[in-house]
């Protein structure tokens, strides 16, 4: 019987765990302290630093089934994800690793035994073929031909075939730097009837042989500038595709075919009541959900940048192809228990955050089922209208900028009406708009972005905040240097420092160097690899490789700092016990300020909840607990039941950070010595920040002192104004309500009584033109709007009449003119207010029997009047 896929992945990691492989689990996809990679992209992500002599562990060889995404960034399959038998956004990697323990010749035999055995896999022989590097790699080709017995005519060399040096399908490098070396590849043969050619000919990306697995011999640290340092010790780096294994394990070709795949798009099908069970767009869906759900439980949320667009542009994509099936409603975030089904024993990271991967998708198609409607309509007009065979950049770019298409979403559109897109346009537009964003953007923001630092340094910042130091490197934008001098923005690195580098949510120290001949004020610490790099400006003199300096971190603002860590500790577990379990830790920042807390709860906090937070932290606080930290093996830390953030990659060894029995979790960021310190907790406010996410901000020490005292000033300055004292406040104020409101009455009333008697008293002053009776006067004190109400008093008084009153008030000129309906034949309302405004320097108008304007020259208001005396003469 077919192994199935959870089976194929079990079965790897025993036949390591038997050669003595440490089976270790798969990191985040969000890779840690690597600003070099977007996402985890290959099993030897997480053991970088180990291949680089960087960083130790107990094990000298793992195993592991790793969660990668190659979609945006370096590897960017995004477009051929559904339209090839291949390609994916997510996919596992199973991969065995040596760190100076066995080199090449135990990588090949493992892996052909693995392969081949009865006992594991039972490959026939004589479908499998290698690869092997044609430079300088004959101990390779030897054990496959000699101790392997691999004939000869299946052992094809493949040398620099990319156009440079080591630029082959047979040398493999993580990215532009890092560690790399020559590989040797197996290829399955999938059978005489499907096309494609051997590998190294053109044609070898057909379907007929494809790789399976790729064994790098790692032996280099490449370097930026293209030269390749040896390793301190060859190691063995090894990647085979979980589901191309299962293709050729259960007989199809395709990794569609295989169960999981099979599973999947079942229930796509399902879900978006598709028709055609082979669309190609099903496999889109059940590839995608794969990768947003992952991505989404490794803590990536849709936004309008870096990984969060990656994510948002995937979601966006399937949902466009549920549409194009003809789903009719939100579909997708309900793939999200047939993927826990169909992950097995690498579902656990769903399983966990289920809800909140179900509410993220459900509330991403929802807001773009809108945009998307406004966007294709804009998209359609434009396409109706193109006279040539491709969009122009700016629209498409218009299109995601505002309306939030990405742009294999226009690509797609337009393909389908037999349109390109000029991509060149787009990210012509982008850049600008980058440009512009930069440009906006405050000194330094970006400043550890590209660099690559090789040094190490020690971290003395959990005892002391000063210490003496050699500046072991000197980057100014980005370039290495000997010497900085005065004025220069430089990142400034030491052997060994007190300066804490942004990790954790907590920021990064500042402070100063401090040497003979200059003075380095640090703005800010960041992490490289394992060095800490100090950023800021020389204020004087110069700064020399070499040079002693005494680093001294400012202080008073690391004490702040450190307050608002141990309150976040206190947060987290103050949470969990009010709001539940399911209360994880979404993200934090700590910094001298304040301290903000995201966490997975889906409705906001009522004031009683927030309340009773509070009273526990400020509890603990008054407990004065010892805050104390541990350094120990991560399995005991967990043992004891440490908050461990799921998704971090920590170390053998890991900080235990332990607040009375109240709180323990593991932690590298620094600590107050015991809650006393904090003084006072106060949250500041609770909000959303996406679904099923709340964002609670808090202040503590002396800055919640202060709050609370501004606090109780305003409230003094109240009573004092309303003449009570806190107890009688409210009572005071709601009295004054209650006043006002009379008086508003009482004030209405009388201007109905002024509005009767200015009429009544206006009324006698009407006069009889030519049987007309005729009132025309200017009213004094009366708001423009009363005039309305004057008017219609008097029109009852008065009945049939000319009635046009007028009033100047703030340099404004009102009017209002009534005529009776059965005079509107000899005079229209309408004609009198255009008559009078148009001398006043005004405008106005209504109907014939009652019309309104206004104008602000009150100077020609006497002649004006006269004027119209004479035209009421004239026309009645
Ligand atoms: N790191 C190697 C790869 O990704 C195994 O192919």
């Amino acid at each position: 019987m077919n192994k199935s896929t959870d089976q194929i992945r079990q079965a790897f990691l025993e036949f390591f765990h038997s050669k003595g492989h440490q089976v270790v689990e798969s990191s985040s996809l969000v890779p840690d302290n690597d600003t070099t990679l977007l996402f985890t992209n290959a099993g030897m992500n997480q053991f970088k630093d180990v291949f680089l002599g960087l960083d130790q562990r107990s094990y000298h060889s793992a195993a592991t089934s790793q969660r990668c995404v190659r979609a945006g960034g370096k590897h960017n399959d995004l477009e051929k994800v559904g339209y090839t038998s291949r390609h994916h956004t997510f996919f596992e990697m199973l991969g065995n690793f040596s760190f100076g323990d066995y080199f090449k010749h135990n990588a090949i035999s493992f892996a052909w035994e693995l392969l081949t055995s009865e006992q594991w896999f039972n490959v026939p022989k004589d479908k499998l073929l290698v690869t092997v590097y044609a430079n300088n790699d004959d101990e390779t080709y030897n054990i496959w031909a000699r101790e392997i017995g691999v004939p000869i005519e299946r052992i094809i060399r493949i040398g620099d075939n990319k156009g440079s040096p080591y630029a082959s399908d047979n040398f493999w490098q993580m990215g532009d730097t890092g560690p790399c070396g020559p590989c040797s590849e197996i290829f399955y043969d999938h059978g005489e009837h499907l096309s494609g050619g051997l590998p190294g000919t053109p044609e070898e990306n057909g379907d007929r042989y494809i790789e399976i697995w790729n064994l790098v011999f790692m032996q280099f640290n490449r370097q930026a500038d293209g030269t390749l340092l040896p390793l301190p010790k060859p190691s063995v780096d090894t990647g085979m595709g979980l589901e191309r294994i299962a293709a050729v394990l259960q007989h199809v070709n395709s990794n569609y075919d295989i169960d999981l795949f099979k599973r999947l798009i079942a229930a796509a099908a399902q879900a978006t009541d598709a028709r055609n069970p082979h669309s190609k767009s099903l496999r889109v869906i059940a590839d995608h959900i794969r990768a947003c759900a992952f991505l989404i439980s490794d803590g990536v949320i849709p936004s309008n940048e870096g990984r969060g667009y990656v994510l948002r542009r995937i979601i966006r994509r399937a949902i466009r192809h549920g549409k194009m099936l003809g789903a009719s409603d939100t579909f997708f975030y309900k793939l999200t228990e047939p993927l826990i089904e169909v992950m097995g024993s690498a579902a656990s990271p769903l399983q966990r955050q289920r809800i909140m991967i179900e509410q993220v998708l459900h509330a991403e198609e929802a807001q773009f089922a809108r945009t998307l409607e406004h966007g294709l309509k804009l998209l359609e007009a434009h396409l109706n209208k193109l006279t040539s065979k491709t969009l122009d950049g700016e629209t498409a770019f218009h299109l995601y900028d505002t309306y939030g298409f990405p742009l294999d979403l226009t690509i797609d559109i337009c393909e389908e009406r037999n349109r390109g897109v000029d991509t060149a346009g787009f990210e012509h537009a982008m850049a600008a708009q980058r440009n512009r964003a930069r440009q906006s953007s405050s000194f330094g923001a970006d400043h550890h972005s590209i660099l690559h630092i090789e040094e190490k340094t020690y971290f003395y910042g959990y005892e002391k905040l000063m210490h003496q130091a050699v500046v072991t490197a000197l980057f100014l934008n980005d370039q290495p240097r000997e010497v900085i001098v005065q004025g220069d923005k430089a990142v400034v690195v030491l052997d060994a420092t007190p300066f804490y580098g942004t990790a954790g949510g907590q920021v990064g120290d500042r402070g100063q160097l401090k040497s003979i001949d200059g003075l380095f004020e640090v703005l800010d610490t960041q992490k490289y690899s394992k060095a800490l790099g100090h950023f800021g400006q020389l204020s004087y003199g110069e700064l020399r490789l070499g040079a002693k300096v005494t680093a001294q971190v400012d202080r008073e603002r690391r004490e702040q700092i450190c307050l608002n860590h141990s309150a976040t500790h206190l947060l987290h577990t103050a949470l969990i016990r009010v709001l539940g379990e399911h209360v994880r830790q979404k993200g934090s920042l700590v910094n001298d300020q304040y301290l903000r807390f995201d966490f997975s709860h889906n409705m906001a906090m009522t004031s009683a909840q927030i309340r009773r937070v509070e009273e526990i932290v400020n509890q603990q606080i008054r407990y004065n607990l010892s805050i104390q930290t541990d350094l120990m093996a991560l399995e005991d830390a967990r043992n004891i039941g440490a908050i461990a953030l799921f998704g971090e990659k920590y170390e053998e060894k890991v900080r235990m950070v332990r607040i009375g029995a109240f709180s323990t979790e593991l932690c590298g960021g620094t600590h107050a010595r015991r809650t006393g310190d904090l003084g006072l907790f106060s949250i500041t406010s609770e909000s959303g920040r996406a679904a099923g996410i709340r964002r609670v901000e808090a202040i503590t020490g002396e800055k919640a002192l202060r709050v609370v005292q501004r606090q109780r000033d305003l409230m003094h300055l109240i009573s004092q104004l309303v003449k009570g004292d806190s107890h009688t406040l409210p009572d005071k104020v709601l009295a004054l309500q209650v006043r006002c409101r009379q008086l508003d009455k009482d004030l209405q009333k009388l201007k109905n009584l002024q509005v009767a008697q200015q009429s009544t008293l206006i009324g006698h002053n009407a006069r009889d033109i030519n049987g007309v009776k005729v009132l025309v006067r200017q009213v004094k004190n009366v708001e423009s709007k009363m005039l309305r109400r004057i008017v219609n008093d008097l029109k009852n008084q008065l009945g049939s009449a000319v009635i046009i009153l007028v009033t100047v008030a703030e340099g404004k000129v009102s009017l209002i003119a009534s005529v009776a309906s059965d005079l509107t034949d000899r005079i229209k309302a309408d004609d009198i207010v255009t008559y009078v405004t148009k001398k006043i320097g005004g405008k106005g108008g209504g109907r014939s029997d009652l019309a309104q304007g206004g104008g602000s020259d009150t100077a020609a208001l006497p002649v004006a009047m006269a004027c119209l005396n004479e035209m009421l003469i004239e026309k009645l």
